[in-house]
């Protein structure tokens, strides 16, 4: 088999099973079963397969056919311009959750405290919060943009951040970057390390509470009532802690609302991925709470009301 007869081939099997952007899946696994990028796939049409690679590109079209989502053989996803290693314990990193990190670093730069405005020099001591960070993505890119930063990741999943400290180390910001297994942020908040579950507890007392300058947060937020609607990738294949917030997805806001704003400091920020019915509710929630101010909804490159972000009232 050469390349164009393997991707023809390719192609025909996904158009057959109705998987969605075929011809780019059949690309993208092809490239990976050869180890080859697309301009050196595109030049050498003739260029016969190995039976190894051949019997590897088979395997993996049988699988997207199948429904696997091609992130999860290729193992990689592209965020926020950065390479994220993924696997089926984690959610694939999507393409409006960017627009967290848009609305987050316009917030600081706007009062420049991501640089010095004088000097144009990093700040020095800001501290962020990832609150389920999954593959790490937003913790990652966070640190990445912010040399100065000092970021907490929490995932009630282990086996998540396992993947998020691979993604910290490939992108040379582990060193900053404590990773914290817990629900929402009670490893931050139960700070005192003679309470039950705090194992993890990263300072020695409330005084010593972390007061955080940005937190940020895509939470599950997915109806689980919702479930027989989604995607058979989504379902059948992405972790349901990051899919489902609850029976109606929105359950999980409250708490992290309450939670964020007892730990941010005055004029913090907190900016939420939201799901695509939820701004109401949760806009709701900051309207009823006094401690909150400046409080904004970004729309997706869909029109979908996605991010939230709020600050913290002095
Ligand atoms: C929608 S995913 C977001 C992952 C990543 N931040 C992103 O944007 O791609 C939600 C993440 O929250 C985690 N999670 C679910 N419930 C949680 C909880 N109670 N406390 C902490 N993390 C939780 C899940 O394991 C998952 O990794």
């Amino acid at each position: 088999m050469d390349v164009r007869a393997a991707l023809k081939e390719g192609m025909a099997q996904l158009r057959a099973a109705q998987v969605p952007s075929h011809t780019l899946a059949t690309e993208l696994l092809l490239m990976h079963a050869l180890g080859r990028d697309r301009a050196w796939m595109y030049s050498h049409p003739e260029e016969s397969i190995d039976p190894t690679a051949a019997e590897r590109f088979v395997a993996l079209i049988a699988r997207r056919a199948a429904g696997e989502p091609v992130q999860y053989l290729t193992g990689k996803q592209e965020f926020w311009g950065l390479e994220f290693e993924v696997t089926p314990d984690v959610l694939i990193p999507r393409p409006e959750t960017e627009h967290i990190m848009e609305v987050a670093l316009a917030r600081l730069g706007e009062r420049g405290i991501k640089i010095h405005m004088d000097t144009g020099a990093p700040r020095e001591s800001l501290r962020v919060a990832d609150v389920g960070t999954g593959s790490g993505c937003l913790a990652v890119a966070l640190a990445w943009e912010l040399p100065h930063a000092e970021v907490f990741a929490t995932d009630i999943s282990a086996p998540a951040l396992e993947v998020a400290r691979r993604n910290a180390a490939r992108h040379d910001v582990a060193d900053r970057i404590h990773f914290l297994q817990c629900d929402l942020l009670t490893a931050i908040e139960n700070a005192n390390p003679a309470s039950a579950g705090a194992r993890h507890a990263v300072a020695a007392s409330t005084q010593d509470r972390p007061q955080f300058d940005l937190m940020v947060s895509n939470p599950p937020y997915i109806a689980r009532n919702d479930a027989a609607e989604l995607q058979r990738e989504v379902r059948d294949h992405e972790p349901h802690a990051a899919l489902f917030g609850g029976p109606t997805g929105v359950e999980m806001y409250q708490r992290l609302i309450d939670q964020a704003r007892d730990l941010l400091r005055g004029r913090g920020i907190l900016v939420l991925e939201l799901g695509h019915d939820s701004a109401d509710h949760v806009r709701g929630i900051f309207d009823a709470e006094p401690g909150w101010t400046n409080v904004a909804i970004t729309m997706d490159l869909a029109g979908i009301p996605r991010v939230l972000a709020a600050e913290r009232a002095r």
